[in-house]
């Protein structure tokens, strides 16, 4: 193994392989390899682009292109935990902005509030939580939100969004308000790059977990009770004609 690969070891070496394998081009593979990289450093880092480079046949610069591209790719060390908090519209006037700021000072050292994509505590150790300003995460009937590790707490407050970073920091993990258990950044990473725990009892509970609130059924369940149903589609829609340049 050449010494750009060294946080690599053969185990990671082998899952990169499986990933290139799964698609007719190996370069599909990319965006989960990153996840992969992100399950080992808990971020992207120069070795990590250089590791997906070299395993996936592409430059450096194409895989740098696409991990500076999407958010969910970190370019500094992630703690143990990530915070995403909702300040996009809805969230935002329900009081997303209050949290993000209530969380930042909490979190913050000598009067300097901790800011976007900031750790307190040491990356990677037990505790340590970085934040992040996040845009729409899609559960706006449950707002204001956050995400711990993707995982969702709904109807937050500035006051139980500091509760619950405070548990994190002592090393607790509350129970999502709905979907798979909390674990942490890393262990996330490795199943957004397609890779799931092997224990059934695990693998059950992740994949289980409910993830829909009641808010989320309520348009269905109103149209399932009235008798509502989306106006049949024709069998054959013919597209459109297609101007000739
Ligand atoms: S605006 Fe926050 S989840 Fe949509």
């Amino acid at each position: 193994m050449s010494a750009q690969q060294e946080p690599f070891d053969a185990d990671i070496v082998a899952k990169a392989r499986e990933l290139a394998d799964r698609y007719p081009q190996s370069r599909s593979a990319l965006l989960p390899m990153l996840h992969l990289v992100q399950s080992v450093q808990g971020y992207v880092s120069q070795e990590g682009i250089a590791f997906c480079a070299e395993q996936l046949g592409l430059s450096e610069a194409e895989v740098s292109a696409v991990a500076t591209f999407y958010t969910m790719y970190k370019r500094k060390p992630c703690g143990e935990h990530l915070v995403s908090v909702c300040t996009n519209t809805l969230c935002a006037a329900l009081g997303g902005d209050a949290i993000y700021r209530k969380l930042g000072e909490h979190l913050g050292e000598d009067g300097k509030p901790l800011g976007h994509e900031e750790t307190a505590g040491t990356p990677g150790e037990r505790g340590s939580v970085t934040i992040e300003h996040a845009e729409c995460l899609a559960a706006c009937d449950l707002a204001p939100v956050l995400q711990v590790n993707y995982e969702y707490y709904d109807n937050q407050t500035p006051e139980s969004a500091v509760e619950l970073v405070d548990a994190l920091r002592r090393g607790e993990k509350p129970a999502p308000t709905r979907g798979a258990p909390l674990s942490d950044f890393k262990s996330v990473e490795r199943q957004l790059a397609g890779f799931f725990p092997e224990e059934e009892d695990v693998f059950r509970a992740d994949v289980d977990g409910p993830s829909q609130a009641v808010e989320t059924l309520r348009g269905a369940q109103l149209a399932a009770d009235r008798g509502w149903t989306a106006p049949a589609m024709a069998d054959n829609v013919p597209l459109p004609e297609l101007e000739a340049k």
